[in-house]
């Protein structure tokens, strides 16, 4: 606590150099100035370190925020993978974040450099190994896990129907209840059916005319004229009490004063048991404290 009282001090007061900039002699030029700011000493005097002043090997250095690499005698800072000339730094080090890979030169790897025992994910791609040989995952139907379905953005929007991982259709719902807790990640799906002999499983999305989206306006459909196409409201889009309250069939929404805002009624359990934990926490860290007031 002291040592922290007189560093805030000598820095209000000029004692020590703020950046490397400020620095004027040699001895004041240390690798680290005030935890942050990364110095060398040149012939310019003391200036921001960079890979460029490094000596190899670089290949694990970053330096304002770009990755060394190793090239001939010097460093070299990179952004992508095909500026780095050294094969054995091509494999390690990650040029603007990318996984790299040496071929003839260097570039950025991509699925089908995994075998099958390694193929999974390649800078951000999601792999699979099919036909043979890793390649990059495009289609809903060939996800296995139910996490992976529900979550993955791909041209196609996917779901978990029946359990397994298909394009998302609210059409493929044939039950009530598993129609109305049907959703990709971009919609969702209810039934629209007026008896109850049957199942018509549906979405806002799909409705291409006013008409037929405002006959289901009690599943929050609603017409956008700017786009002409038919949308699913959600609670949130309602912005006071009474039209929260009465939204949809009226045992949808719930206002909920803790943020003010229209909420599901599903969500807003879950955020009060969230709310529960947090003020409980709360209590544990304040015991905490006056436990070790009293210990001090
Ligand atoms: C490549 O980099 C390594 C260090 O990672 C170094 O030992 C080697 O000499 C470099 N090779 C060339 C051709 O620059
Ligand atoms: C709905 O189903 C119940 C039985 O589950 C039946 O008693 C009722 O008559 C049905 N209503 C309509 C409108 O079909």
């Amino acid at each position: 606590m002291l040592i922290l009282i007189f560093y805030c001090l000598s820095l209000t007061m000029g004692l020590s150099p703020l950046v490397c900039g400020d620095v004027t002699q040699e001895k004041d030029c240390l690798d680290i100035i005030n935890g942050i700011y990364q110095c060398k000493w040149t012939t310019n005097g003391c200036v921001n370190m960079k890979c460029e002043l490094a000596t190899p090997p670089c290949d694990q250095m970053i330096y304002e925020n770009k990755a060394c690499s190793t090239s001939g005698a010097n460093c070299v800072s990179v952004s992508e993978c095909s500026e780095i000339d050294n094969q054995t730094s091509c494999g390690v080090v990650k040029a603007g974040g990318m996984d790299c890979i040496w071929d003839t030169n260097c570039r950025i790897k991509q699925c089908s450099d995994y075998d099958q025992t390694t193929c999974k994910e390649s800078n951000g791609d999601n792999c699979i190994f099919k036909d043979g040989i890793c390649q990059k995952l495009l289609l809903c139907s060939d996800i296995i896990t139910q996490e992976l379905c529900q979550k993955i953005d791909l041209d196609d929007q996917c779901a978990w129907i029946n359990n397994k991982c298909d394009i998302f259709d609210c059409k493929s719902y044939t039950n009530s209840n598993e129609c109305f807790s049907a959703f990709s990640s971009t919609d969702s799906c209810f039934n629209g059916a007026t008896d109850n002999s049957s199942v018509k499983c549906m979405s806002c999305f799909s409705l291409t005319n006013q008409c037929d989206c405002e006959q289901y306006g009690l599943y929050g459909c609603k017409w956008q004229t700017q786009t002409g196409s038919c949308y699913r409201q959600k609670c949130e889009d309602f912005e006071d009490t009474i039209t929260c309250q009465q939204a949809f069939d009226g045992l949808t929404c719930v206002w909920y004063n803790p943020m003010d805002q229209c909420k599901s009624i599903a969500n807003a359990n879950e955020l009060d048991r969230q709310c529960d934990l947090y003020v409980f926490s709360q209590i544990l860290i304040f015991g905490l404290i006056i436990q070790m007031i009293i210990y001090i």
